[in-house]
Formats: structure tokens, sequence, C-alpha cells
């Protein structure tokens, strides 16, 4: 069996990479060539703990090979990005191109599979691209939407032991679909039709941007009320069916901060909670940013200087090097914009350069700094002592006293 992964990203590659190992002959494209390259190369263009030695072993045994063009496949698994465009309209634009670039190549019996994060209808709509470009394939080809779920940090273990959501077109595209993952998924692949599979994938992530939006709602009534939220949160916790989530600078990640649009751009009327949940989670950048400018304010008045802010942690969530949709690098390009970039000291223990951030060591950010503001709760932070004579704003519970 060869199968054609179009995307090599934080999910294509990964996914490629396991299917490889398990037998399958892959060939990975991208239209990157910088990752394709290193893909040849056995490099990792992403950061996936344990996932370099694999790649390594299945380029070196041949069965994972990256190219620039897709090639004759059985399987085709659409993996490219599906983000927004500027009014929180879905742009479903590279999954149709990564499906026109397979076109020509698909024959009688092959399974074309998109796992990318889709609207509803997605998979209907390239359904129809398919049939109307290659009418002499209608029936005679497996088509299904099979979104992805992994943690990325984890994604090895979460890839072959997560519980699976398959829905074909019909039956057979099911079936199809599930025979090709239960070569490496360990966990249950549950069956269901396209539309819900599709829909699956966008309740989880609006189901976590809800959760999070009522703990960014409790952080910003605590503030007010002069409450620890931290505290309130964990005794809250104690009774037996309540589990809140923890509160921080917002909602990034290229999934939970953008998915939920995916339903309010097709639903305005009825997705009222989904809506607000995504508008309290955008407020919680703007208020931390708002918060730090006050903080400075605050103290150029009391010491007739500026002063020195350490800006900790650019990620979107803990001990990854993933910044998109970053609530914390909006926030700290909000705040250097408003004081001409001086004295922010900038941190990001997990990447190495920006190409618009310069960065500075978190313990020399943290021992130079007059105030600290924690916005990504890497592990390395957490061993700071946290010091008195300094001002500590800690958006995400770093020292939670
Ligand atoms: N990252 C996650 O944690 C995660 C989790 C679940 C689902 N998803 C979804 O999976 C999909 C892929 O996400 P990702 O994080 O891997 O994205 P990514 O940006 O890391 O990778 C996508 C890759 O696709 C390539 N690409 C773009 N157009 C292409 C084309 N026409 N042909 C071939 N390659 C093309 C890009 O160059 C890029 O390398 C998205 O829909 C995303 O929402 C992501």
């Amino acid at each position: 069996m060869k199968a054609c992964f179009m995307g090599l990203g934080y999910i294509g590659l990964p996914t490629a990479i396991i299917a490889a190992k398990h037998g399958i002959q892959v060939v990975g494209v991208d239209i990157n060539p910088k990752v394709v390259e290193m893909t040849n190369q056995g490099k990792l263009h992403i950061i996936e703990p344990g996932m370099e030695d694999m790649l390594q072993e299945v380029v070196k045994t041949g069965s994972l090979k990256a190219a620039t063009v897709p090639e004759v496949s059985d399987a085709y698994f659409m993996v490219v990005p599906t983000p927004f465009k500027g009014n929180h309209e879905p742009d479903i634009s590279y999954v149709e191109a990564a499906t026109r670039a397979v076109l020509p190549l698909l024959k009688e019996g092959d399974l074309y599979v998109i796992e990318s994060t889709s609207p509803v209808g997605t998979t209907d709509k390239m359904k129809d691209l398919i049939f109307s470009e290659r009418p002499e394939l209608t029936d005679k080809i497996y088509i299904a939407y099979c979104p992805e779920r992994v943690l990325p940090g984890n994604v090895i273990y979460e890839l072959i032991h997560n519980d699976r959501v398959i829905g074909g077109m019909d039956d057979s595209s099911t079936d199809k679909a599930i025979s090709f993952y239960s070569q490496f998924v360990q966990g249950t692949l549950h069956r269901t039709n396209c539309k819900t599979a599709e829909m699956c994938k966008l309740t989880e992530n609006s189901s976590r941007d809800v959760q999070i939006a009522f703990a960014n709602e409790l952080s910003l009534i605590c503030d007010k009320a002069g409450i620890n939220v931290w505290e309130l949160i964990n005794l809250a916790n104690k009774h037996p069916r309540v589990n809140i989530l923890q509160p921080g600078c917002g909602v990034g990640g290229h999934c939970i901060a953008v998915d939920p649009y995916f339903i309010t751009a097709e639903f305005p009327m009825e997705s009222k909670i989904i809506g607000q949940a995504r508008e309290i989670n955008n407020y919680k950048s703007f208020w931390c940013a708002e918060k730090v400018q006050n903080e400075m304010l605050k103290f150029e008045l009391e010491h007739h200087r500026k002063p020195c802010v350490a800006m900790m942690g650019l990620a979107f969530k803990p001990n990854i090097d993933d910044l998109r949709e970053s609530p914390a690098k909006y926030i700290v390009t909000k705040v250097m914009q408003s004081c001409n970039n001086a004295n922010i000291l900038v941190v990001e223990p997990n990447v190495k350069e920006h190409n618009v951030f310069k960065l500075t060591d978190y313990k020399e950010a943290y021992e130079k700094a007059d105030i600290i503001v924690f916005l990504t709760a890497h592990e390395p932070f957490k061993n700071l002592d946290c010091r008195e004579d300094k001002v500590i704003l800690d958006f995400c519970g770093i020292f939670k006293k």
C-alpha cells in the first residue's frame, strides 16, 4: 500500500512517519521545499520529542520520502492548514489546492481522506470537486473525513493510542478509511458520516474554548474582587462534579483559537455561547496588555524612570515552540508598541531566535527587569524564586499563591 500525505507540518509529518513505520510506503508532499529537503535529510523542521530518530529510520529504510509534488498512490491524505480569513470566515483554499494537486492521480479503488480541521460540508465540497473534474471516478473511489486530535509534544503516543472519529461519504468509504487507520491506530476507530466527523472536531475545540473562557471570565471577576483566582478554582474543584480549567492570558494556537469560528461563521444565530467564548478569550489578552501598560505607568510615576519589563513566554501554551495565534505574542507586541520598544526584554526559552523579537535568556531577564510578566507557564519559569523586589504580573499561574 502506498500513501501520499499532502502537508508535512505539525500533524502531517508525524502521521506520515508513523504510517511509514507501520509498513506503509509513504510519500510526504509539501509545497515548502525547505521542509522537503530537511525531511529527506532525516531532520525534523518541527519540535516533537522522540520523532527525529523515527524520521531518520524511515528515511533510511526508504519507507518515507518527501517531495514537492504528489505521486500515484493508493491513499491520499489532506493535512494542510485551514486558517480563517480576515472576517473569521474559514479558508479552505489549501484543502482545495491540495485536492486539485492529487486529482489527476486518482484511480479506481483509491482512498481520499481529509484530516485538516474543516468547516461542516468541506468533504462534500471536495467530493463534488473530484467528481466534477473526474466524473469517471464517481462511486469508484472512497472519500472520508478523519480529524486529528493529537497534542503537540506527545504526538507519537497520541497518534497511536487516541480514539479517532472516521466519517465516510458512504459506508464503504468509512470501512476503507477504518481499514487504513487500523494499521497503526490502537485507539478505537469510531464510525460516523463525514458531516458529523467534521462537526465533532469543531465541537471538541469549541468546548475547550468555552471552558477556558469561563476560567478567564472568573480571573477578571477575581481581579476586581481582590480574590486569588488560582486558590478559588482549586477550592471549587474540590466539589466532586466541578472541574474548572486554569485561566491564562487568552487562547492561542491554530486550533482552539480558530476552529470555533468555523461554527460561528456558518451558524451565527445559533452559536451564542461559542461566539461569546471567543470574545471573552480575545478580551482577556487585551486586558492583560492594558494591565502591563498600567503597571509600567505606575512604576514610572513612583520611581521617576521607565521600568525594565520582562515578558516571559511567547508560545501559545507551556513547553512548546509554537507561536501561532499566540495571545502572548499579541500582548508583547501591543506593550512594545505602546512604549516604543523601550526596555522590554522578550523571553521564549523554546525558540532560539525570532525575526521580530530579540530574545533574552529567562534568568537574565528575570534578574534585570523591574516588572515581570508571566504569559506562558513554561516549566523553567516555575523554578524562579518569587522575588519581593519585583512587580510580578502572573497571568498564567507560575506563582499560584
Ligand atoms: N497542530 C495541531 O496541533 C493540530 C491538531 C489537530 C488538527 N490540526 C489541523 O491539521 C491541519 C494541519 O495542521 P498543521 O498544524 O500540521 O499545519 P502546519 O502549518 O504545521 O503544516 C501544514 C503544511 O502544509 C503545507 N502545505 C500547504 N499547502 C500545501 C499544499 N497545497 N500541498 C502540500 N503541502 C501544503 C505547508 O507548507 C505546511 O508545511 C490543520 O487543519 C489543523 O487545524 C492541527
